[in-house]
């Protein structure tokens, strides 16, 4: 509408006839075709529409992937950022274990505890094993602690299936390099949270994950949906992801989101960032489907419970 507005007068001006009678016109010609008032008026009117517009445009973009904030951007190198959170409930029906549990909750992320060069060697482990099978869907996981790994529709027991051969898959440097990172993992959880290493213990699940664009074929393929772990995995107390490979270099999408009313935070992948967080509803979140290329993650969970520890992978 603004637009035809502006474009008539000056049609209007272009015309001969209207050059002609211009000088003549007194104020009271002038004054119906648009008194001060109406100009002012016209003006707001614009104003409100263009705002409205903007707003409509805003809202449009922010509930498409309902992204507010960005607590990472993939290219900042953070040496710790950590923004705490009041905890939830979830952890009063649990055996609550002093010093452990959290009574601080928040999230953190930093990209000094592991190098990209290790990234790439423990990634290299994923690729290794996930090689040897991987989803019909675009989730697969490898669990080198119970020996999970997808393949088609299920899971096959890689440690079951190959029994000693597993020696030619996997190297005792391998184990050695991931057990390194689990433990400067929880090293940098202990500290964040002011909680003593020695009280958390590794639990189930943790595992590689990879995925891609392809469509689900079962549930297990469907890692979009946003949870808690807490409520999902009852023994998580402090969940923790390390990433594999880099968002917008490796895949598009696939960005981890922190849902919150009134801003969604997201956590943009990066080789070698570790973001952790405490495992109850004030931490729940989803990640986006990925839409291009393969996104590689490792998800290490800690509990307090010592009954729910699980013992690092190594040859028997
Ligand atoms: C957060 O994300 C969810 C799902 O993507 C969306 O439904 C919700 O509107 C978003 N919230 C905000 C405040 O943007
Ligand atoms: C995703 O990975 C699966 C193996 O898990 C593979 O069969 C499929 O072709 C991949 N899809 C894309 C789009 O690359």
């Amino acid at each position: 509408m603004a637009p035809q507005r502006r474009s008539a007068p000056r049609a209007a001006a272009d015309s001969g006839a209207a050059e002609r009678r211009r000088p003549s016109r007194n104020k009271k010609d002038r004054a119906p075709q648009e008194t001060p008032r109406e100009m002012w008026l016209r003006t707001v009117g614009l104003g409100a529409g263009l705002v409205l517009a903007a707003f409509l445009l805003w809202s449009s973009l922010g509930t498409e992937d309902g992204v507010t904030e960005v607590l990472a951007h993939r290219g900042e190198v953070l040496a710790g950022r950590f923004i705490e959170v009041p905890c939830s409930e979830d952890y009063d029906g649990h055996r609550m274990f002093e010093g452990c549990t959290p009574r601080k909750c928040g999230r953190g992320v930093t990209d000094i505890v592991i190098t990209r060069e290790e990234a790439q060697r423990i990634r290299s482990i994923a690729e290794k094993g996930f090689s040897l099978g991987g989803s019909d869907g675009g989730a697969s996981i490898l669990d080198l602690h119970s020996g999970a790994l997808s393949v088609g529709k299920h899971f096959v027991n890689l440690y079951r299936y190959f029994g000693d051969k597993i020696q030619n898959i996997f190297s005792e440097e391998d184990f050695q390099l991931y057990r390194d990172v689990r433990q400067k993992v929880q090293l940098t959880i202990a500290k964040a949270f002011g909680i003593s290493v020695s009280s958390l213990y590794l639990t189930k699940p943790t595992f590689f994950s990879r995925m891609n664009s392809s469509e689900a074929r079962t549930a297990h393929d469907e890692y979009w949906h946003a949870h808690v772990d807490k409520v999902t995995y009852g023994s998580f107390d402090y969940t923790s992801l390390l990433y594999l490979s880099d968002y917008l270099e490796d895949f598009g999408g696939g960005r981890f989101v922190f849902m919150e009313e009134g801003a969604n935070k997201t956590v943009e992948p990066r080789a070698g960032r570790v973001s952790f967080f405490t495992s109850g509803s004030e931490n729940l979140h989803r990640v986006e489907k990925v839409h291009w290329g393969t996104r590689y993650a490792i998800t290490i969970a800690f509990t307090c419970n010592p009954d729910h520890s699980i013992e690092d992978p190594a040859f028997t």
